[in-house]
């Protein structure tokens, strides 16, 4: 059986990943197992947790899967207050469980300077919280900026690595300019996260295959990848998951990502949740290692909803931080201590 199992993720090739796209009974058995002990043995049994801050809904863009596109009149838009951000940084660094706040919002070019004083109140007000940001596509000085500011990390899904397929879901950009940012990020040694939804309109198994091996062709340090969720309030509404009739592929993407990055940071997403009632649970069975709780405060989360079904939206931060913890003793994993920096480049963050 070990030798169905491509030994080197960075040498193989999309003919080494389709068949186990393709896996099913013992053999999808037996690559769940492999995809868990490959975890285990690269990134250990503790769950880095890193608490989600979605400090603000307000986007120019109109990417025609997303609940917040400019054009969907459905969300109420707001910009959480600097102190209201701080005071959340605060209270999870008060919970002790999570080591890094994400902080993600919609794209709003012209924001820099104020994003660059955020994290700068961040660094020094609750010292020890590293820090993730996630708004979009920007250019390399702002990148820059906000590195220079205090920013850890950052993450910006490709989505998907079929050009002509990125140039349909997004009028603001193509794959090549979001892949220059991601170049750019890595360039200025901000820790990066790249990674694509499963199962978007007009993708195929081979699709699947090449995000896979794009996102071993960039070394990200952390992998963000998740179920493509319709969303009636967007254009691409009526449009189902590529693999409505196959959810087995959810968990086979995110193993054998893991067997092709062996020692990235990869999350159980939110998405899964939304697709299996403990999809996150069996996510981190299965090749995941990082949880990501929600930290939004609660009232504001309803107009946070990039698709249907999206979990926690009636909890509060409180609630999401006692969940991670109970769903982690369920699967016997210790929360991890500290940032839980890079595997790959672990002495590229700016705390320690
Ligand atoms: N279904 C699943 N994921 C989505 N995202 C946005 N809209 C959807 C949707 N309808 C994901 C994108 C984005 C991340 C913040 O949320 O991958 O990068
Ligand atoms: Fe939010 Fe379980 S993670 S309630």
């Amino acid at each position: 059986m070990e030798k169905t199992f491509p030994q080197c993720g960075k040498h193989a090739a999309r003919g080494d990943w389709l068949p186990l796209l393709r896996a099913t009974g013992a053999d999808l058995a037996a690559l769940y197992a492999r995809a868990d002990a490959v975890r285990r043995e690269h990134c250990g049994n503790a769950v880095p947790i890193r608490a989600i801050v979605e400090f603000s809904n307000v986007c120019a863009n109109d990417c025609l899967y997303c609940g917040i596109r400019a054009s969907n009149p459905v969300p109420t838009r707001y910009r959480m207050p600097p102190d209201d951000v701080v005071s959340a940084a605060r209270q999870i660094a008060a919970q002790g469980t999570a080591g890094t706040i994400v902080l993600q919002g919609g794209e709003t070019p012209g924001d820099g300077d104020e994003i660059a004083a955020l994290l700068r109140r961040i660094k020094a007000e609750v010292p020890g919280l590293a820090i993730t940001l996630s708004v979009g596509n920007r250019p390399r000085d702002v990148y820059a900026r906000w590195k220079d500011a205090g920013m850890d990390r950052y993450l910006l899904r490709f989505e998907t690595s079929d050009a002509a397929l990125f140039a349909r879901l997004h009028p603001a950009c193509t794959l090549a300019e979001r892949l220059q940012c991601l170049r750019d990020l890595r360039d200025l040694g901000v820790q990066t996260g790249g990674g694509f939804m499963i199962g978007l309109p007009g993708e195929t198994v081979e699709t699947l295959a090449d995000n896979v091996l794009l996102c071993r062709e960039y070394d990200f340090d952390m992998i963000g990848i998740g179920p493509y969720v319709p969303n009636p309030d967007t254009p691409l509404g009526d449009q189902p998951n590529a693999y409505a009739g196959d959810p087995d592929m959810f968990f086979r993407a995110i193993a054998v990502l893991r067997l092709a990055n062996p020692d990235a940071h990869i999350p159980a997403t939110t998405a899964f949740d939304a697709v299996f009632p403990d999809g996150r649970d069996l996510a981190l069975q299965r090749g995941a290692n990082v949880f990501m709780p929600n930290a939004t405060p609660g009232p504001l989360r309803k107009n946070y909803q990039l698709y249907p079904g999206k979990p926690c939206i009636d909890e509060d931060a409180a609630d999401c931080s006692r969940c991670v913890q109970a769903r982690l003793r369920a699967l016997g994993r210790p929360v991890a201590q500290g940032p839980s920096h890079s595997l790959k480049r672990p002495s590229t963050g700016s705390i320690t």
